[in-house]
């Protein structure tokens, strides 16, 4: 049994309300399947809200251009996992936390686990100076939840050049598959260190499918939610 919820009555100590981030790598369909989990959620009448990095505040927005635009990548990526961070910093303190405060639940497309993995694990970022950095802007934030959608990287980079038609890759997208590879492999060793807070789902099959998997991971972890 999950004893965070348990002890929480209602959401996990240090926050009234549900905090689950949705991970993966490129085209691994997170933001439609966190849109379907938000529908279902909301049908139950709680307050839902669905956010994304990097951005999802003004502030952070402001970092995301100049990060995916290419132009913190000269600045190394050391820099970069500190541009990451302020732009979390801001999201927590203008958006999540308040909306953990009155009690919402929060899906967020990405959080910590990608910068582990794009910045630390691939990028060669040291994990104690990302751990630094999660303990100076996270702190007791950390989510309840994380939902890695797993697929092969050839696959996911196929539906992401798919969605994207002719517009150019971003920063990310744009690197070679041998990388997307590592940082699947990157995040399947996250969720097997923390599988108190990670549920790995098999997203290579259709959208409907894996949305009742999503559905499946969130009642059985966060059962006072999905009621
Ligand atoms: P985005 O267009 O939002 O892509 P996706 O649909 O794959 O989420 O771009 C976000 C990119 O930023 C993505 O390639 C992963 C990368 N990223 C990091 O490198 N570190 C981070 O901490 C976060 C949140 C994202």
């Amino acid at each position: 049994m999950d004893t965070r919820i348990v002890m929480a009555g209602d959401g996990a100590p240090g926050h009234a309300g549900f905090f689950v981030t949705f991970e993966g790598g490129e085209g691994s369909g997170k933001t439609t399947q966190i849109a379907r989990a938000a529908r279902a959620l909301r049908d139950t009448g709680r307050e839902v809200v669905v956010t994304r990095e990097p951005g999802g505040s003004p502030g952070a927005d402001a970092i995301r251009r100049i990060i995916l635009g290419g132009r913190a990548k000269a600045l190394g990526a050391d820099v970069e996992a500190v541009l990451f961070a302020a732009a979390r910093a801001d999201h927590l303190q203008t958006l999540i936390r308040p909306a953990l405060a009155r009690g919402a639940a929060v899906l967020c497309d990405r959080f910590l686990d990608s910068t582990r993995v794009y910045q630390g694990l691939a990028d060669g970022v040291d994990p104690a100076f990302l751990a630094l950095l999660e303990d100076a802007t996270i702190a007791e934030t950390r989510p309840d939840l994380t939902l890695i959608l797993d697929l092969p990287a050839s696959e996911g980079l196929s539906r992401a050049a798919a969605r994207r038609g002719e517009d150019a890759a971003d920063r990310f997208e744009a690197e070679g598959l041998d990388l997307h590879d590592a940082r699947r492999r990157a995040f399947l060793e996250i969720a097997e260190r923390e599988p108190e807070r990670c549920v790995v789902i098999d997203a290579a099959a259709d959208e409907g499918t894996v949305a009742a998997r999503v559905a499946a991971a969130l009642s059985e972890r966060l059962p006072v939610l999905a009621s």
